[in-house]
C-alpha cells in the first residue's frame, strides 16, 4: 500500500512508520520539520501542497495535532483555540483535502486519545477536541464517497512517554506496539466511523 503517515517524527508516528516500512509498504513520512515531505496541519495550503506532490494513496495516518494543558480556571478562550485550530481543524481539513486524492475505498485515520472519555487534571482543551473528532469521524464518515473509509484511533497514554506504573486518566500506560497494532488494523479492515480505544 502506499501510505501517508503525518506526525511521523513523533512517539506514535514514529512507530507507525517504521511498522509499515517492516511490511514492505511504499510509506511517505510526513511532519512540519520534514525535509522531503513538510506539512502543517494548521494550513490547508500546506496539506494541499503535500497531496499534489505525493501519488494516489491508499491510506492516510494522522498523528499530529495538539491543544493546551492548563486547568480549567486557567482556560482563556484562545488557549481553546490552539487545540481547534490543531488537532481539531487540523484533522478535519486534513479529511476534506485528503479525499480528493485518494483511490477508489482508500482509508483515512485520524488520532484522539483516552481524554475524549475520560478525566485527567489540566486537559480540559485535549478532551474538548477529542470528543469533537469521535462525533466528526461518526457523521462525516456516512457522507465520504468512493468507499472511502474514515475511522479514528484513541490510544491511552504511551508507556515510555509515561510512567508505566501510575494511572493516566484512570487508566494505566498502553505499550506502544499495541498502539500501532490499532492503526494497522484499521487498514487492513473494512470497518469506517468506528473508534477504535486502546487503554
Ligand atoms: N503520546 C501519548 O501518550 C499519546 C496518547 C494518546 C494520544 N496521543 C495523541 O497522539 C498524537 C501524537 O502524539 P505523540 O505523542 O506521538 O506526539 P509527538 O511525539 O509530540 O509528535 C508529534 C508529531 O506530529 C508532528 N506535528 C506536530 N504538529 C504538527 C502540525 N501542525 N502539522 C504537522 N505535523 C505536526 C511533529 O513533528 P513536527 O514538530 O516536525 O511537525 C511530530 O512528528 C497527538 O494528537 C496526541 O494528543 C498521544
Amino acid at each position: 500500500m502506499k501510505v501517508l503517515v503525518i506526525g511521523s517524527s513523533g512517539t506514535i508516528g514514529s512507530a507507525i512508520y517504521k511498522r509499515l516500512v517492516s511490511q514492505s509498504h511504499e510509506v511517505y513520512g510526513a511532519n512540519r520539520g520534514s525535509t522531503d515531505y513538510p506539512i502543517d496541519i494548521t494550513d490547508v495550503n500546506s496539506i494541499k501542497h503535500l497531496f499534489k506532490k505525493l501519488p494516489k494513496l491508499d491510506a492516510v495516518i494522522n498523528a499530529a495535532g495538539t491543544a493546551s494543558w492548563k486547568h480549567f480556571s486557567d482556560l482563556k478562550e484562545e488557549d481553546y483555540y490552539v487545540g481547534i485550530k490543531s488537532k481539531l481543524m487540523g484533522q478535519v481539513n486534513l479529511v476534506h483535502i485528503a479525499k480528493n486524492y485518494l483511490k477508489d475505498n482508500a482509508s483515512i485515520t485520524l488520532t484522539t486519545g483516552i481524554l475524549a472519555e475520560h478525566y485527567e487534571p489540566n486537559a480540559v482543551g485535549l478532551s474538548l477536541v477529542n470528543g469533537a473528532i469521535h462525533s466528526f469521524v461518526n457523521a462525516a464518515s456516512n457522507e465520504l464517497d468512493r468507499g472511502i473509509r474514515l475511522n479514528v484511533a484513541a490510544p491511552g497514554a504511551i508507556a515510555g512517554d509515561f510512567p508505566e506504573n501510575k494511572k493516566f486518566a484512570g487508566y494505566f500506560p498502553v505499550n506502544i506496539e499495541d498502539v500501532v497494532n490499532v492503526y494497522t488494523e484499521i487498514l487492513t479492515s473494512d470497518t469506517t466511523g468506528m473508534i477504535y480505544k486502546k487503554y
